[in-house]
């Protein structure tokens, strides 16, 4: 087994300055209730999902270590360390550092009732889509010309973000047109039909984009700046690394929050 990664250390150095300890447990699904205090309850058979659904900061202590929180999210916490050969109680002791009562909260979206998320999902990240992504394809177009002889992979790069754009669109324009709908008739107890199906489709949608997103990365080498790139190669390869932090974020939402919660008030009817 590999050592504890050093990005690790100066949380856990921390938390034992803290006298801090795991002591969580996994609750139920609360009911939406914004003025709910927020309550964490993990172990080592939390989801790695559920863990950033209450708690947003934990994304970062993921990150940091490599474990993928996004449509890796129905994962234990304790298959999730194996995977990164990391103890599951240092991940927990790591991931209590931002437990609550920590500075800078980010909102969390898992008592927040479903039309108010999907109003943030649609506010904040379609609208980042939207505006982002034509940016994007333009600077991609320029720089795979004027730098794709000396770096081959930019034109294969370019290749998976132009079959992933359309798809893209596609499925916004599937959630904001059937699917958002239909969940906020579910919350307002009205008849849907085939909102089973649509959401196992938005999984499977979500599962292609994240192996796009993957495949950008290690095309495009973790995103590195090479030693000859130009304002605008390191504008793209910048731009590259928002949209993935932004669809991890986007995709985490969907997965772990909205998604189950829909398919829990499904099941209650
Ligand atoms: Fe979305
Ligand atoms: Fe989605």
């Amino acid at each position: 087994m590999r050592p504890t990664p050093p990005v690790l250390l100066p949380l856990l150095f921390l938390l034992a300055a803290l006298g801090l300890a795991p002591a969580f447990s996994v609750g139920e699904e609360p009911e939406a209730s914004p003025a709910a205090p927020a309550r964490t309850a993990w172990d080592a058979t939390s989801s790695v999902g559920r863990v950033v659904a209450e708690v947003p900061e934990t994304a970062r202590i993921f990150e940091l270590v490599g474990i993928d929180y996004c449509c890796g999210g129905e994962r234990t916490l304790a298959q999730a360390a194996r995977e990164k050969d990391l103890e599951v109680d240092r991940l927990l002791a790591a991931l209590l550092v931002v437990a609550p009562g920590g500075p800078g909260r980010l909102p969390s979206f898992v008592r927040e009732p479903l039309p108010v998320v999907i109003a943030h999902v649609v506010d904040t990240h379609h609208a980042f889509l939207r505006r982002e992504l034509p940016r994007l394809r333009a600077a991609f177009a320029t720089v795979a010309r004027v730098h794709g002889e000396a770096h081959p992979e930019l034109l294969e790069a370019r290749a998976v973000f132009e079959g992933l754009v359309p798809e893209l669109m596609a499925h916004l324009h599937t959630e904001e047109e059937t699917v958002f709908p239909r969940i906020r008739a579910l919350t307002k107890e009205e008849r849907v039909e085939g909102l089973a199906d649509l959401l196992d489709q938005l999984e499977g949608e979500h599962a292609g984009a994240g192996n796009a997103i993957h495949r950008l990365r290690d095309l495009l080498h973790g995103y590195a700046v090479p030693a000859d790139a130009c304002a605008l190669y390191r504008v793209l390869l910048d731009g590259l690394t928002a949209f993935e932090r932004d669809m991890l974020a986007h995709v985490h939402l969907e997965n772990s929050v909205l998604i189950p919660r829909a398919r829990a008030l499904l099941g209650r009817r």
